[in-house]
């Protein structure tokens, strides 16, 4: 099968690579920018590789939402399977794009857009084929688990535990999506809509890790406490809610002992019940891992059966996420979520909520 890549950073060359050990695979070009054309399969010209129906699979390894989402929109349309790590443009056009590779009888595929090298989607749909899931979780963002390992376990302060984070190469120079909650945010929809299987709302309540101070976490360390960024849906019959919020932990969870960089994800099923899924959230290597993986799906197996229909009418329901909330320095019990985090930013003060 004849591949195209777009973009040659960190993930894209990491698929280029271990595609050179998957049989049946060859790549033909890779999408690269105008004074980066170093080898012979690259090119700047993204015509010249939709164009060419030898072409039947498009990997997405662009950062951003455009031109991705326009990129994944223009393969599917002319009849290539694409796989993306791009979970900023995945699920910017979520429905559209999924309704389209429906229609056009392709697979989209994007295992690694949440977690990296975790097999969290393809567990979900695998166990959501049988099973109704009424919850996934985690901690789906590296750079702030390791920002705040760092300042619960060497003291460091936000600041600190941000500067070391960039020296490793965890954050961007823009750090923004990664402690806005911005990337989580895009995660845990991708996640609940194909758990819930339906196309979960986007205007969600999402609080990052901007407002967490080191008082506070020396205050929580106390109580025998630990603050984790997480990614929350919720399932109660025909009605569901999420958010990305700052959650408070026993110091002796799973999640809390969740250190560097790493991810965490449970999902929770009525036959099943939980299952935790841990490791590298992130990285060219495990991430180009997942990406090889779908394209495997594509090349060996029988790809639509790692679709999701979304035929499911489930209503939005915030109210659903109730319980201890933190603002400021005060702790209010059975709060909504979403009014706590409102009132949270409008008073400019840190929120959290309790598992
Ligand atoms: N890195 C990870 O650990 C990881 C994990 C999971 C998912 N992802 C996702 O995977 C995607 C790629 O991430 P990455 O870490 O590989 O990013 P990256 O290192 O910044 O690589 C992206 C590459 O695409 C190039 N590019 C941007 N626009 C282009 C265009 N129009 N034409 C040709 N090349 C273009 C960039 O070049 P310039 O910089 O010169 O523009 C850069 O070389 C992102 O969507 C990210 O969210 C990354």
């Amino acid at each position: 099968m004849e591949i195209g890549i777009l973009g040659y950073g960190t993930v894209g060359r990491s698929v280029y690579r271990l595609l050179q050990k998957v049989e049946g695979a060859h790549v033909k070009y890779v999408l690269e920018q105008p004074d980066r054309l170093t080898e012979a399969f690259m090119t700047s010209d993204a015509d010249l590789i939709f164009e060419d129906p030898s072409v039947e699979l498009i990997v997405d390894a662009l950062p951003g939402i455009h031109p991705s989402y326009e990129y994944i929109k223009r393969g599917l349309q002319s009849g290539k399977h694409v796989v993306s790590s791009n979970k900023a443009a995945i699920c910017y056009g979520f429905s559209e794009l999924s309704e389209l590779a429906m229609k056009k009888g392709v697979s989209l595929l994007y295992e690694a857009s949440c977690g990296g090298g975790i097999p969290i989607i393809e567990e979900i749909l695998r166990v959501g084929a049988l099973d109704q899931l009424d919850r996934v979780s985690g901690i789906l963002n590296g750079t702030s688990n390791y920002m705040l390992w760092q300042m619960e376990s060497s003291g460091m302060s936000y600041d600190e535990a941000l500067h070391q984070a960039q020296e490793l190469g965890y954050a961007e120079a823009d750090p923004t999506a990664d402690v806005s909650g911005f990337d989580v945010r895009n995660k845990i929809i991708i996640l609940s809509s194909l758990a819930f299987d339906t196309y979960v709302e986007k205007d969600i309540p999402v609080m990052g890790i901007e407002r967490i101070g080191k008082e506070l976490m020396e205050e929580l360390q106390k109580q025998g406490k630990s603050i984790k960024l997480m990614g929350i849906a919720v399932r109660e019959a025909k009605r569901y809610a999420l958010a990305v919020t700052p959650v408070v932990l026993d110091r002796r969870s799973l999640e809390a002992n969740v250190s560097e960089n790493f991810n965490m994800i449970s999902i929770n099923g009525e036959f099943i019940g939980e299952l935790k899924f841990y490791g590298q959230g992130a990285g060219g290597d495990p991430t180009a891992d997942a990406v090889v993986r779908d394209i495997e799906k594509v090349l060996f197996l029988d790809s639509t059966r790692y679709q999701r229909s979304f035929k499911n009418s489930l209503s939005y329901d915030p109210d659903l996420l109730c319980g201890r909330c933190y603002i400021g320095d005060q702790a209010f019990e059975d709060m909504r979520l979403s009014e706590g985090m409102e009132r949270a930013k409008s008073e400019d003060k840190f929120f959290a909520f309790e598992l």
